[in-house]
């Protein structure tokens, strides 16, 4: 895995200055603190290589080793062509299909699930799996109810054959994933604008159509009701239990969201893997850099099962049992 968060990094005190907020609202609603804003110059898919270098250099595969690579995200570069196609061109991964996967927050754990198909079959031996959002570019910053919650990352995870479990030991890799939409909640969260719906105008700019729209209520109340059934039917199908979790990896949207469901999960609180006070909602990058960050701070290691789910948009959700 590898992940790649950009400079500089956005405080709510920051915000306090932009909008009509308060460092201890934000806190207390979300637990967010900080976050990271992209500056420009920076696009998409420079966020996504970055990440996907880091995640190449950890795995000991060079780029035009890949049999595909899958960009998970809501805000590409431009809406043709895909923004996997920019990122193939600057990995220099130049022998592969390459797309963009549009399920938002739950992106990266769709693609994961793609990339377990294809490589379990057979077909394929390494996938690129890359969760990457630039959302600053998308938000409102008048709009307190929703640029407090988002920041800007990426995160990558290289997908291949986890090869036979050693003898009398337990298996690795993915060991089970479940995916699902709602598409009768499209409405609670969506960018109205720029589409076949509502095609850029002077009209559609000014009635800030391009921007984030939510209802946060909503996605709050949904979120941890899909999260905790999300989390059981990956545990089914493993045939495994909460006791057999030795992390959970939730998207970061909201501390109290992740909070409820791992009460419901009834996972103890230090089993829970926690990065928004310092990132904020990064979307479909948030699992990837959160279990990036938890690797390479030697907190989850070689053997431990980690239990992935993530809602966003749609609306998608999913989640997805790993040992590594
Ligand atoms: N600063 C200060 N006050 C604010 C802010 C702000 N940034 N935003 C809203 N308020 C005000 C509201 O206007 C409202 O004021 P009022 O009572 O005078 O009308 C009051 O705070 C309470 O607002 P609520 O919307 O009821 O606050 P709530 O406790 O529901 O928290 C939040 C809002 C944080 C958006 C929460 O609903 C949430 O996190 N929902 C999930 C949304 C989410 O995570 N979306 C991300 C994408 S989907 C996903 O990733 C899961």
């Amino acid at each position: 895995m590898g992940h790649y968060l950009p400079e500089p990094v956005r405080t709510n005190v920051d915000l306090e200055k932009m909008v009509d907020t308060s460092d201890a609202w934000i806190t207390e609603r979300t637990g967010i603190r900080a976050r990271h804003i992209a500056p420009s110059g920076i696009v998409t898919s420079d966020m996504a290589a970055a990440a996907g270098r880091a995640a190449l250099e950890k795995a000991g595969i060079r780029p035009d080793e890949l049999d595909m690579i899958m960009v998970a995200t809501v805000t590409p570069d431009m809406p043709m062509p895909a923004t996997a196609a920019f990122v193939q061109q600057k990995l220099g991964a130049l022998k592969c299909p390459a797309f963009d996967l549009s399920a938002a927050c739950a992106g990266f754990l769709f693609g994961l699930s793609i990339a377990d198909q294809f490589v379990r079959s057979g077909q394929m031996k390494y996938v690129l799996v890359v969760g990457v959002e630039l959302l600053s570019r998308v938000l409102d910053w008048t709009d307190r109810t929703t640029c407090v919650l988002f920041g800007d990352g990426a995160g990558a995870a290289v997908v291949g054959p986890a090869g036979d479990a050693p003898t009398g030991g337990r298996p690795r890799g993915i060991l089970s994933t479940a995916i699902m939409t709602d598409g009768s909640l499209a409405p609670a969260l969506w960018i109205p604008g720029g589409g076949s719906v509502s095609p850029t105008t002077h009209a559609t700019v000014d009635e800030k159509l391009h921007f984030v729209h939510m209802k946060g209520q909503e996605i709050f109340k949904v979120a941890v009701k899909n999260l905790y059934s999300a989390s059981k039917s990956a545990l089914d199908r493993a045939g495994m239990t909460e006791a057999d979790v030795d992390w959970v990896c939730a998207h970061q949207a909201n501390k109290r969201i992740v909070d409820q469901v791992v009460a419901r999960l009834e996972v103890p609180p230090s089993k829970v893997l926690m990065n928004i006070d310092r990132v904020g909602n990064t979307s479909s990058a948030s699992i990837p850099v959160l279990l990036d960050e938890s690797i390479r701070a030697g907190k989850v290691r070689d053997g431990d099962t980690v239990l992935m789910c993530a809602l966003g948009a749609g609306i998608s959700w999913g989640s997805a049992l790993v040992r590594l």
